[in-house]
């Protein structure tokens, strides 16, 4: 690797991480070149040391399972920061401590803390290499774990030295395990500082300093940390758009081709939808792939939105995903792909919940017990994931990596809601359709550490994920809205209600197309709609229904705008508004009082009656 250091022209990264080393002190430093054969080589050094078990060659080619410590299993909400200098900008819903106290107590932190281990530097780049809207990182890490999953999740190594130059900007991240390693001592399978954990963002310096997690957004610094939290403070100053989104595209039987982008919030089905496949008897109806988690949006020349998918692979929950919910994940990840907290059989097979209808025996859970089935413990850990790179995905768009992005026709909007919500309708208008999305609320999933099944309010699904003062971004997408000559036109969606005795009302996953369908016709300027107090919605016969029986009484309850319901949603928001008063945008006010009295004067129940638009 001598040559491939001495290549680096880039003086002021050369002392970065010079000083880096100087901090951490690590045994060694490795620059990471990206190539297949140091792929393969650290997979090996894992194999070796037990933290990855290679799978069976032949049913899962090229592929391992490993097992967090049961302290590090999803990302860590009360333990990120975001360091602006003004506390402001940080807004009420992240954590703040000053930049200054931050950054000493995190110097306390990374002194020393690489000793006994590798050092490795990782030059990375979200978005296609060359695109005018992709940005470079540079992630000093002492993670094996985290070198391959990188290599994955983001295009890495010499091409981005190159891109570089002499004197390219890139985005800072540095990131331990926080285990160091005193001479002799044996390493954990999974070092992590089972008791310290800390994410914290400069969004002023474009800097990120992770401490003491080895997992998921935690770890992969690419990810939620640059692409989401440091890319909104920078989208906002440059007026673009990143977003906890999932990008794909809808063919019609003709060939037409339109683009949407959807935010759910984590673990609310974005994987599931972006690579859908429609119901065969809906006929010739093709969704492809862009992106699963990610979109960074620019307003392009011609006055529409362009969309790319920074990452270069997936890192998708594994327990539910089978060859029916979602046949194309499981395809992708098929091979040289890298699982986190599933089961393994004593033969190298692989098993979580929902894969198939029972575990295989001889299956041994995430936390390397043998699974009883009469113990009640799950065989994954419910925010298993796996890493597998986009490109083996059968639905990828053939447009996925183009430079300059897609053209976004609709924006959809959905959490995760057992009752009040509808399936689907349509935002009065641009302003309208951002007051929904500030407002939307989602029951709490095991994708973030903490209470599962709660309803919170999660704005854009990006609350774990604004580097900034919510109101300042909400204020961001209005004005966003005003600059647009064609905005796209704006939806809600909900695939989760469910009944009184806690039955799904709606079958989706490949059916969820018949909702797409509609909503891609509607941002076509073609089918009709009628008005509701919430928004416009299709009536029973506007949507396809071939090849699925769901009478039009289920239909109605699933559409259902329960009059004393959606009052209690709409005085929910209050709770979201009264933490950021002063920067509200002040046409939400007037919005919600709007809602108010069109409730006020429906009917008590509103089905889908009325005039047609
Ligand atoms: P992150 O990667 O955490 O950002 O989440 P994601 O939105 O990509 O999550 P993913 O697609 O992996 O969501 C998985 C969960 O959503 C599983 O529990 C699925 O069973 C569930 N899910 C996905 N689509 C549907 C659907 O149409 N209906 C129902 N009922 N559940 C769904
Ligand atoms: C999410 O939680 O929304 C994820 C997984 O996509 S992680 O990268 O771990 O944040
Ligand atoms: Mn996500």
């Amino acid at each position: 690797m001598k040559d491939y250091q001495s290549q680096i022209k880039h003086k002021e990264l050369l002392q970065f991480v010079q000083e880096m080393e100087q901090l951490c002190t690590p045994d060694k430093v490795s620059w990471c070149d990206g190539s297949e054969e140091e792929y393969q080589r650290i997979c090996e050094e894992l194999v070796q040391k037990g933290t990855f078990r290679r799978l069976d060659p032949v049913k899962w080619p090229n592929s391992f399972a490993c097992f967090s410590d049961p302290s590090d299993v999803a990302r860590v909400e009360d333990k990120t920061f975001i360091c602006s200098r003004r506390k402001e900008d940080a807004g009420p819903t992240n954590n703040w401590v000053d930049p200054r106290e931050m950054k000493g107590h995190m110097k306390t932190l990374f002194t020393g803390c690489m000793k006994g281990r590798t050092m490795y530097v990782i030059p990375f780049c979200m978005g296609p290499v060359g695109s005018p809207i992709a940005k470079i990182g540079v992630q000093i890490t002492d993670s094996e774990y985290v070198v391959v999953n990188m290599k994955i999740m983001t295009r890495m190594g010499l091409p981005v030295i190159e891109a570089l130059g002499s004197d390219g900007e890139y985005i800072k991240c540095l990131h331990s395990v926080g285990a160091p390693l005193e001479p002799g001592q044996t390493d954990s399978k999974w070092p992590c500082n089972p008791t310290t954990k800390y994410i914290v963002h400069y969004p002023e310096d474009r800097a990120i300093v992770s401490y003491g997690s080895g997992y998921g957004g935690n770890a992969l610094l690419g990810k939620k940390c640059l692409a989401l939290r440091i890319a909104s403070v920078m989208a906002e100053e440059e007026g673009w758009l990143a977003e906890h989104m999932l990008i794909l595209g809808v063919e019609d039987p003709k060939g037409q081709k339109t683009y949407v982008a959807a935010a759910f919030p984590s673990a609310c089905g974005k994987t599931n939808f972006a690579m859908l496949i429609p119901p065969k008897e809906m006929g010739g109806w093709k969704v492809t792939t862009v992106g699963d988690d990610i979109a960074w949006i620019k307003p392009g020349k011609d006055g529409r939105l362009y969309a790319i998918n920074p990452e270069y692979g997936y890192f998708g929950v594994a327990p539910g995903t089978n060859t029916k919910t979602n046949p194309n994940a499981m395809i992708a990840l098929s091979k040289n792909s890298i699982f986190t907290n599933v089961g393994v059989t004593d033969d190298g097979d692989l098993w979580w919940e929902g894969m198939s209808k029972e575990a295989p025996t001889n299956i041994t859970n995430w936390q390397g017990q043998r699974h009883d089935p009469n113990s009640g413990k799950p065989v994954a850990h419910p925010n298993a994931r796996f890493t597998a790179p986009a490109s083996q995905c059968p639905s990828i768009d053939s447009n996925w990596e183009k430079p300059e992005g897609v053209p976004i026709s609709a924006f959809i909007f959905g959490g995760r809601r057992s009752t009040t919500v509808p399936l689907v309708f349509q935002a009065f208008n641009w302003n309208y359709g951002v007051y929904a999305a500030s407002t939307m609320g989602s029951e709490t999933t095991a994708a973030a550490f903490g209470e599962v099944g709660k309803v919170r309010r999660d704005p854009f699904a990006m609350l774990p994920f604004c580097g900034y003062h919510m109101a300042d971004y909400f204020n961001h997408w209005l004005q966003f809205g005003r600059n647009l000559q064609n905005p796209p036109r704006i939806f809600s969606v909900n695939w989760f209600r469910k009944d009184e005795n806690g039955k799904f009302l709606w079958p989706g996953f490949s059916d969820n197309m018949r909702v797409l369908k509609w909503i891609v016709e509607r941002s076509r300027g073609k089918v009709s709609a009628i008005e509701s107090p919430v928004g416009w919605m299709p009536k029973y016969e506007d949507l396809d229904w071939t090849g699925l029986s769901f009478s039009k009484e289920e239909y109605d309850r699933i559409m259902e705008v329960d009059r004393e319901a959606w009052k209690t949603e709409i005085m929910a928001h209050e709770e979201l508004f009264a933490r950021m008063y002063d920067k509200l945008p002040k046409e939400y006010f007037f919005m919600r009082e709007l809602l108010l009295s069109s409730l006020w004067r429906s009917p008590e129940h509103w089905y889908l009656e009325g005039e047609t638009h």
